[in-house]
C-alpha cells in the first residue's frame, strides 16, 4: 500500500490516475470491519482504493470529544494493508487547513434537523472536509456508510451543490452480532454500557416490526420510551423520518428511515433503520 502524507504527492500521484476507475473511502480511523467492508465494496466496483484517515478537527462541537478519539495509526495500516487497500492518505491537520480558514455551503434544513441540532456546524466541518479530500484524491466512486445516513444525504447535497464528478455509493451498516451497529466510539464503552447500547438496535427493529403508516406517531413515541425507560441511556432523538428530507414521515411518506442518537454512559451513539426501501 502507498501511503501518503501531504497534498501535493497525493495530488501528483493522481494526476496520472489514466483509464483507472478510482474508489475512495473516507475516515476518521479506528477502523473496525464497518471500514472493511466499505473497502471491500469499493475494491468490487473500482480499480483502485484509496483510503484517507484523517480526524477533522472542524466537525468536532465538542473539545474533549476530539481530543479523545482514538488514533491506532499502527493497527489502522494493518487493517487496510490486510484488506488490501492500494493507498493511504494520511495527513496532518496543518496540511488541510490554513489558519483562520472559512468555509459555509447552504445545506438546508439537513443541516439542522437531527445530528445537525445536537452538532451544531458538524455538517458545514464534514462538507468542507470531503470537499478537500474529493479535490485531492479525485474519485470516481466514494464510497459511505449507511450509519451515518445524515452525513450521506449532505455529501450528496454537496455534490450536487458543487457539480463535484463523483458518485456517491451508499454501504449498509455492519453490525455485531447482536445488533449493536458497528462504530469507532464502541470501544469507549463499558461492559454496562455494552449491554445497554443494545437497546438502540432493539428499539428500532421493533419500529420497523411494527409499522403501520398510519400510526407513526405511536410507534414513534413506543420506541422513543423503550430507549428511555434503558438504565444508563440518555435518549437524544428517534425519529421516523422520510429518508430524503428526513422530515417527519406521515402516512403519505415511501421512503422511511427511523434514525436515533442517544449517550450510552459517557459514549454518543448513532444508529438507523431503512423500513420499506
Ligand atoms: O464519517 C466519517 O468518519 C467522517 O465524517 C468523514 C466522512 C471521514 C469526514 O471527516
Amino acid at each position: 500500500m502507498k501511503i501518503f502524507t501531504t497534498k501535493k504527492e497525493t495530488e501528483n500521484y493522481f494526476a496520472n490516475k489514466g483509464q483507472k476507475i478510482t474508489g475512495f473511502v473516507a475516515t476518521m480511523g479506528a477502523l473496525h470491519q464497518g471500514h472493511i467492508s466499505l473497502i471491500k465494496q469499493a475494491q468490487q466496483s473500482t480499480d483502485e482504493v484509496t483510503c484517507s484517515i484523517f480526524v477533522n478537527p472542524t466537525q468536532f462541537t465538542d473539545p474533549k470529544d476530539l481530543e479523545k478519539y482514538p488514533r491506532p495509526i499502527a493497527a489502522d495500516i494493518a487493517m487496510l494493508e490486510q484488506a488490501g487497500c492500494d493507498v493511504l492518505f494520511n495527513p496532518p491537520v496543518n496540511e488541510m487547513y490554513d489558519d483562520n480558514e472559512k468555509w459555509h455551503l447552504n445545506l438546508g434544513d439537513l443541516e439542522h434537523l437531527l445530528e445537525g441540532k445536537f452538532r451544531p456546524g458538524h455538517y458545514q466541518g464534514v462538507t468542507q472536509v470531503v470537499y478537500k479530500l474529493f479535490n485531492i484524491v479525485k474519485p470516481d466512486f466514494a464510497f459511505f456508510g449507511q450509519k451515518d445516513y445524515q452525513q450521506v444525504l449532505v455529501v450528496n447535497k454537496m455534490i450536487e451543490l458543487l457539480n463535484m464528478p463523483v458518485k456517491l455509493v451508499m454501504c449498509p451498516i455492519e453490525r455485531e452480532n447482536d445488533g449493536l451497529a458497528m462504530s469507532s466510539r464502541n470501544i469507549h464503552l463499558t461492559p454496562f454500557d455494552r449491554e445497554n447500547a443494545l437497546i438502540l438496535s432493539k428499539a428500532l427493529n421493533w419500529a420497523k416490526n411494527n409499522f403501520d403508516s398510519n400510526n407513526i406517531p405511536a410507534i414513534q413515541q413506543q420506541a422513543q420510551q423503550m430507549i428511555s425507560s434503558q438504565p444508563g441511556v440518555e435518549l437524544e432523538y428517534l425519529e421516523i423520518a422520510d429518508g430524503q428530507t428526513l422530515h417527519t414521515a406521515t402516512s403519505e411518506t415511501k421512503n422511511i428511515v427511523a434514525l436515533v442518537a442517544a449517550r450510552v454512559g459517557k459514549t454518543r451513539l448513532i444508529d438507523n433503520m431503512l423500513f420499506d426501501w
